[in-house]
């Protein structure tokens, strides 16, 4: 008989917890959530970000894990083992992280050049124009978009245990040194601190809009990694050994401190060295990419010699942060990939991580000639584009069919029936103490109302503020659901899509 230790799951809890946080913990935090604060007025839109933590990420988190560890397989399996008419959301979450990886690791490869680039002083890319001409090169920034997704693929090949788990254990606890360090660092410059401190910590509710709401709500679900399958995947490696509701607390905690954190290490540096004007929407012209690739180099080169080393150290932090995440989303498809077609996982590793660069040099080509209107559709450029399809529309879809999944389909008897619901899923491990039966009411009214309400909400304004262009966005998006539904029909809803235990049968053979 097959042994019961799995062979490529977590080694344990504590591994589970730090590759979850890994994932959750990346851009997202220590880049979107300063930058989307910034944007939306400061400290408001900080408690709307942890209420939306708290009302529906955090569910969803626990959901999405428990879809995972009950069905021990890929997502598209999982969502069949909770109804088989629901598999297709299994495909919707494996299909939008590849896209996602895609523009992530153009990201990733800039980061990767910046800290490179650290030590280079004023000639470095310290300034907007560098910055600009950087991004506009068509070479460079491709060979670090590249190199950045074979760090990923080679730790992903190495397997969940051998690679995810070990590198996380070391990742981590590295990155959140670091981090604590540079706020440390950042809270010690003295004058000038303490109004990038109200800004950040003083909440003024005249500041934020209702499109700040659902951009918490966004922020939330991307930075938490919900909604795209990483946690279905990464919960399917864990076993009886793991604590749900306490891990995916921990998860949830940790991944919301390192974007407070973020936070304190930036808005103080920036106000102190910069001057306040650059708080809000971070000085006049600076978008998203503004912040951490424009206005933190010149925070840098105005600290004089010691900014060289903060330099280094923060990009290091974000690179580190960025692989880590990059490798949870590209698992979903290679999972996947490995369960349903029963191939290895160095072959489907190389594969995916193949397609992904070339679809992301047009990217990565396409964010550089932004500046000066150059690939784009519908007058987004690709990034742009692919990450309003997936953050507005369809994370929040994800996240809606997880809830939804639990709350009413994963077993017809017992849902019918909240106090059963209550019983079987502490059956299954999921241990909430006096918040299990908010947790039940959560997971079947009131998240999924919720997130429903705020990306319908969410469509409307951004029509209203884009024009009508956002409609492309939109369209795109409803036909990306559309395709993946009619392809699950016609291709998987009558196969095997396979499971955990197939990659084991599968190393076992080829030994
Ligand atoms: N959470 C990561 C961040 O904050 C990104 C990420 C990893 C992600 N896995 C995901 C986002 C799955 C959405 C879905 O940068």
């Amino acid at each position: 008989m097959e042994q019961t230790t799995k062979k490529n799951g977590f080694a344990s809890g504590i591994g589970f917890v730090l590759a979850a946080a890994g994932s959750a913990v990346g851009l997202g935090n220590l880049w979107g959530f300063p930058y989307k604060t910034s944007a939306n007025g400061g400290a408001a839109f900080v408690l709307v970000y942890i209420l939306c933590v708290l009302f529906m990420g955090s569910i969803a988190m626990i959901s999405e894990i428990f879809i995972g560890k009950r069905a021990q397989s890929n997502t598209v399996t999982a969502y069949k083992k909770i109804k088989k008419k629901m598999g297709w959301i299994g495909l919707l979450v494996i299909a939008v992280p590849t896209i996602i990886v895609c523009y992530y690791t153009v990201l990733g490869g800039w980061t990767l050049r910046f800290a490179v680039n650290s030590f280079q002083g004023a000639n470095g890319l310290s300034n907007a124009t560098s910055f600009v001409s950087f991004t506009a090169d068509p070479i460079v920034p491709v060979v670090f978009t590249v190199l950045f997704m074979a760090l990923a693929a080679l730790i992903i090949m190495a397997g969940v245990k051998n690679g995810i788990e070990k590198y996380s254990k070391i990742l981590m606890p590295a990155l959140f040194i670091i981090l604590v360090g540079i706020v440390i660092f950042s809270l010690t410059l003295g004058p000038g601190t303490e109004s990038g401190l109200a800004f950040f910590l003083q909440p003024d509710f005249s500041e934020l809009g209702f499109d700040g709401v659902v951009a918490a709500m966004g922020q939330a679900f991307f930075s938490l990694s919900l909604g795209m399958g990483t946690m279905i995947a990464y919960g399917s490696y864990t076993g009886k050994e793991i604590k749900l509701g306490k891990s995916a607390m921990m998860i949830c905690i940790f991944d919301t401190l390192v974007a407070l954190l973020a936070g304190l290490a930036m808005f103080p540096a920036i106000s102190a060295l910069m001057g306040e004007e650059f708080l809000l929407g971070l000085g006049a012209g600076a978008s998203g990419p503004g912040l951490i690739y424009v206005v933190l180099p010149q925070v840098f080169s105005a600290m004089g010699g010691v900014g060289q080393f903060v330099s280094f150290a923060f990009f290091a932090m974000v690179v580190i942060a960025a692989l880590t995440s990059v490798i949870s989303i590209m698992e979903v498809s290679v999972q996947f990939i490995i369960q349903r077609f029963k191939t290895n996982r160095k072959k489907t590793t190389l594969i995916v991580a193949s397609v992904c660069s070339l679809v992301s040099i047009p990217i990565a080509w396409s964010v550089g000639g932004a500046f000066d209107g150059g690939l784009n559709l519908f007058g987004y450029d690709f990034l742009t584009f692919l990450d309003e399809i997936a953050n507005t529309l369809l994370m929040p879809l994800g996240a809606f069919g997880a809830c939804l999944g639990v709350g009413w389909f994963i077993d017809k008897k017992l849902t019918a029936n909240p106090m059963k619901t209550l019983r079987s899923l502490r059956e299954e491990g999921v241990e909430l103490g006096v918040f299990m039966k908010i947790y039940a009411v959560m997971v079947k009214f009131i998240t999924p109302i919720l997130i429903l309400f705020v990306m319908l909400s969410g469509i409307v304004g951004k029509v209203g503020e884009n024009g009508p262009s956002y409609w492309w966005i939109v369209g795109a998006g409803v036909l990306i659901v559309a395709f993946l539904v009619l392809a699950y029909f016609k291709f998987f809803y009558k196969t095997d899509c396979g499971e955990n235990a197939d990659e084991e049968k599968l190393e076992k053979t080829k030994a």
